[in-house]
């Protein structure tokens, strides 16, 4: 067994940890005060190859692998969320079920732009009335002539906003249930697509979130992704992978909230030595660093599990669920170790505590990640 990153891996997370100093830390607070799509930085991360980083390199990807993917991801969440997130979506929601289900025309045509960084990508599952029941959806597509025209409402869609190309999933045949769900590759400027407003956010503000309207919307015949009635099964690989990147996340805020609490008890005084002494602060600091540890190596195994070509959807769930909750544990403990100035925006722990919360919502919330695990563990 080995517990070490490769060369070629600790360069990727080196190349993202210089780049979250140096281009996030000075502008986190603002993009989320100001509620501002970090634009100018999605671009620079395109550069890096870090918005397509597992697809390969001539479909416009990094080339790397998901545990690379899981290291960068940790380090840009450690410094902004908001950044880290509309990163997570363009690559796993996104290009990964592209790569996975995409003819060659399609990968030419939509994947390559996507996975470059040119154009960025949103996933249209979620609806105002199915969000953990994905079953329950609405959205219908009717096959009339050479097009598909789709009618519905998806909504809380991350990226939407900002968006070139989602990936919306809709009704084809209702009577097959979730067999008559089907995936269709929509660019956002289609006659017929439109964004509501922007959501106002608890946490994570700098990514834009909204409902995508479909009425009457043409597409190309050519923008069925995958099989007709492949769609619930494209959606449940696609949260199996993107769960992973969600993990990896919430590791990366709650070690944000670890160092900042270690850094704020080593200088904050009081009973005349640093909090830092008292053991009540020394114990918050070593669960919180217990329980970050124990969600990166979930997070790693279900990467590796990834990587190697195995079934990863239960170990992609235990990842998710934990690390979300270590995340608002450590979240919830860097404030309280920060005590009144923990409340306030002169620190960061405020913004921690509203970023992890996400993490136990989207992509999943945390009961459905254990219904995910039971039913994995009581199949059969
Ligand atoms: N991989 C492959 N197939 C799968 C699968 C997986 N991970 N999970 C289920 N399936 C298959 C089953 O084997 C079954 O196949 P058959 O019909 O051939 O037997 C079929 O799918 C139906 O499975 P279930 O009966 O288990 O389906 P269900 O309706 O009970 O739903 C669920 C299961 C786990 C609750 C699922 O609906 C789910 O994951 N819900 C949560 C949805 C979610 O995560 N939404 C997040 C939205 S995206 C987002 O948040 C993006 C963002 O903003 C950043």
């Amino acid at each position: 067994m080995h517990f070490e990153l490769t060369e070629e891996q600790l360069m990727v997370r080196d190349t993202a940890r210089d780049f979250a100093v140096r281009e996030l830390d000075p502008i986190a607070a603002e993009i989320d005060q100001e509620g501002r799509f970090p634009a100018e930085k999605i671009a620079m991360l395109a550069e890096m190859g870090f918005m397509g980083v597992a697809i390969p390199d001539q479909y416009g990807g990094g080339e790397m692998d998901y545990v690379s993917y899981v290291v960068a991801m940790e380090e840009i969440s450690r410094a902004c969320a908001s950044t880290s997130v509309i990163m997570s979506v363009n690559n796993s929601l996104v290009c990964d079920p592209l790569i996975k289900y995409c003819t060659e025309a399609q990968k030419e045509t939509f994947l390559k732009p996507l996975a470059s960084g040119q154009k960025l990508g949103c996933f249209g599952l979620t609806e105002p009335g199915a969000g953990s029941d994905v079953s329950g959806m609405k959205t219908t597509a009717v096959l009339k002539g050479d097009e598909w025209v789709l009618n519905g409402e998806k909504n809380f869609i991350t990226n939407a906003p900002n968006a070139h190309i989602s990936i919306i999933f809709a009704y084809t045949d209702k009577s097959k249930k979730h067999k008559g769900i089907s995936a269709f590759i929509v660019p956002m400027d289609t006659p017929g697509v439109s964004c509501g407003p922007k959501e106002h956010k608890l946490g994570i503000r700098g990514s834009h979130s909204s409902s995508i309207f479909l009425e009457d919307a043409h597409i190309p015949k050519d923008n069925l992704l995958g099989e007709l009635g492949q769609g619930f099964k494209i959606a449940m690989t696609t949260l199996d992978a993107g769960r992973i990147g969600i993990a990896a996340q919430a590791l990366g805020i709650g070690r944000a909230a670890l160092e900042e609490a270690i850094a704020f008890a080593k200088e904050r005084q009081a009973f005349g030595r640093p909090i830092a002494k008292l053991q009540s602060i020394q114990f918050k600091i070593a669960d919180m660093a217990t329980r970050l540890e124990a969600a990166r190596l979930l997070t790693l195994q279900a990467a590796c599990f990834k990587d190697a070509g195995k079934p990863f959807s239960q170990q992609s769930a235990m990842c998710k669920v934990f690390a979300a909750e270590a995340a608002n544990f450590a979240a919830n403990q860097g404030l309280q170790v920060h005590g009144g100035y923990g409340y306030t925006t002169e620190y960061a722990a405020e913004r921690h505590f509203r970023d992890a919360r996400i993490t136990e919502i989207y992509e999943g919330t945390s009961e459905i990640q254990r219904v995910v695990i039971a039913s994995n563990l009581l199949r059969g």
